[in-house]
């Protein structure tokens, strides 16, 4: 077989196998597939056990442990397990769980918890056995097993006078479910439950009485991380649950969980590798929220927005009115009478925080568009930092004429922004085109030109204009350096011409 045709061959699998696949893939026919297997592997679990839900108040010195069990109806339990009255009570509610054991998420997060608040009594719920039963089995016991939290809260309530504004439920996925059923049920409201992606299947589209709602609580924070929104079945649930709701990354496809990638290698590693992807997304949400309770000072920012495709183009960036929260532990009580849609990238460990730009390029010219999206990279330089070849993301065709909006975010911290250099990456010969006309000066060219860019800095709420520095230059360098200028920031309509002799 010759060079050719093992050519011929490669080609035919990329398009035959590799195309219909990543077609099913979007279509989400492959990932309900992989869903249903992960489904199954309970099944032979199912058989009804009784209810038991235990509360175990975890020591800061020994996070890891169940040493001392709280049990309503014995107060003397409270005092023996030195339950502080005056302090935070905050009850950690696992879900769904294969192994039936605690996942070592649990011991992380009630670590991260004493970090912060040393006087606080961090309550593991222990649901396992019910939790361990077949998915929908599971799903239907959260109700009960809510009944009994809430049993549980309104005996401390009465038992020791805590007020239950100082209560705080942190479900993750079935556990968040549970978590409002809970707060549901108690005779007063307690203070807030954070669901760290609530469980979609079961869940999804129900009334707010079926699933964790902003009734449940004076407030109710979400983390969603793994929701599919072109699968009929998600194991995030997808639709926003509480006061206010955050999409970190759009809500799927978490970064540094290559969960596309393990897709992509399902054929040689079977499952296993799809289930590690999937548990990463999902158990993302509880990382996110330890990095807020270990890296205060380090929180990231979410901003409102409409969709995941405007905050792409970098629009939502501004934090008047509430535009903005900080993501976790510290998020700001907010309440609207409808749920509050927010939205952040991350990096893909921890700290997870990113700095967000919004870039407003106004592209001169001609010409009503390019032939074809140029690859542009920039790089920024600030006061403290630089952060180099960052890909803007090219969202819609470049026309002239127009204001073009990108989002741009860098994982560390550059200060003011001083400096920005825009890069043409493709040397076709189109852009060549473009470039040589972009430096002519010659007015009747067909090219588009850029002379400032406009920058929103979200972290800072800064705004800036960066003015091309050295419009004379001659000659084809592809690095075009912007800097600061006086400007105002709002696009005039009347634009000061490019001055050519
Ligand atoms: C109980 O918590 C408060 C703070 O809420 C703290 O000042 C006090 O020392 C704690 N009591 C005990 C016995 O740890
Ligand atoms: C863009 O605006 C410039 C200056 O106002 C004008 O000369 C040019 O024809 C416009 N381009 C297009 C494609 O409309």
């Amino acid at each position: 077989m010759n060079i050719r045709s093992l050519l011929c061959v490669f080609l035919w699998l990329v398009l035959n196998i590799t195309g219909p696949f990543i077609a099913a893939l979007e279509e989400g026919n492959v990932l309900n597939g992989v869903f249903d297997h992960f489904l199954e592997d309970l099944r032979d679990l199912s058989d009804v056990k009784k209810l038991n839900v235990k509360f175990s108040l975890r020591n800061p010195s020994q996070p890891d442990d169940d040493v001392c069990y709280i049990v309503r109806g014995k107060a003397e339990t409270l005092s023996s397990c030195n339950f502080n009255h005056t302090s935070k009570t905050i009850l950690v509610i696992h879900g769904w769980t294969v192994s039936g054991l605690f996942e070592s998420w649990v011991e992380k997060l009630v670590a991260a918890l004493y970090n912060r608040e040393k006087d606080a009594n961090v309550i593991v719920v222990d649901w396992l056995d019910t939790a361990q039963d077949h998915y929908v089995v599971a799903a239907q016991n959260t109700k009960m097993v809510g009944r009994e939290i809430g049993l549980f809260i309104d005996w401390i309530e009465e038992t020791s006078n805590v007020p239950l504004e100082n209560l705080h439920l942190i479900g993750y996925s079935l556990g968040a479910h549970v978590a409002g059923f809970a707060g549901s049920h108690t005779t007063n409201k307690i203070g807030r439950i954070t669901g760290l992606d609530p469980a979609g299947p079961d869940f999804e589209g129900v009334h707010a009485h079926g699933r964790l709602s902003p009734d449940d609580a004076h407030f109710v924070d979400v983390l969603h991380t793994f929701t599919r929104g072109s699968l009929g079945l998600s194991i995030g649930i997808e639709q926003p649950v509480g006061h206010v709701d955050i999409y970190p990354n759009g809500g799927s496809f978490q970064p540094g969980c290559n969960l596309r990638g393990a897709l992509e290698k399902m054929a040689s590693y079977g499952i296993f590798a799809i289930n590690n992807a999937i548990r990463c997304e999902h158990e993302r949400s509880i990382h996110l929220f330890i990095d807020s309770l270990l890296n205060e000072e380090a929180a990231g920012r979410a901003y409102s927005c409409g969709s995941n495709d405007m905050f792409d183009r970098g629009v939502c960036l501004q934090c008047r009115k509430n535009g903005c929260n900080t993501v976790g532990y510290d998020i700001s009580k907010v309440r609207k009478a409808r749920s509050v849609k927010m939205f952040t990238k991350t990096r893909g460990s921890m700290p997870f925080r990113v700095f967000h730009y919004q870039l407003k390029i106004n592209f001169v010219g001609q010409i009503n568009h390019l032939e074809m999206d140029p690859a542009m990279t920039i790089s920024l330089y600030g006061t403290i930092g630089e952060t180099e070849d960052l890909k803007l993301s090219i969202q819609e065709k470049i026309t002239s004429n127009k204001t073009h909006s990108f989002l741009v975010v860098t994982e560390k911290d550059i200060g003011d922004l001083l400096m920005l250099k825009l890069k043409m990456e493709d040397s076709s010969s189109s852009l060549l085109n473009l470039l040589s006309s972009w430096w002519s000066g010659d007015p009747t060219d067909s090219g588009l030109r850029v002379q400032k860019i406009r920058i929103r800095a979200g972290e800072t709420q800064k705004k800036m204009v960066l003015c091309l520095k050295d419009p004379q230059t001659p000659g084809l360098a592809q690095d075009f350096v912007f800097v600061k200028c006086k400007e105002s920031w709002r696009s005039s309509s009347k634009r000061s011409k490019l001055k050519s002799h």
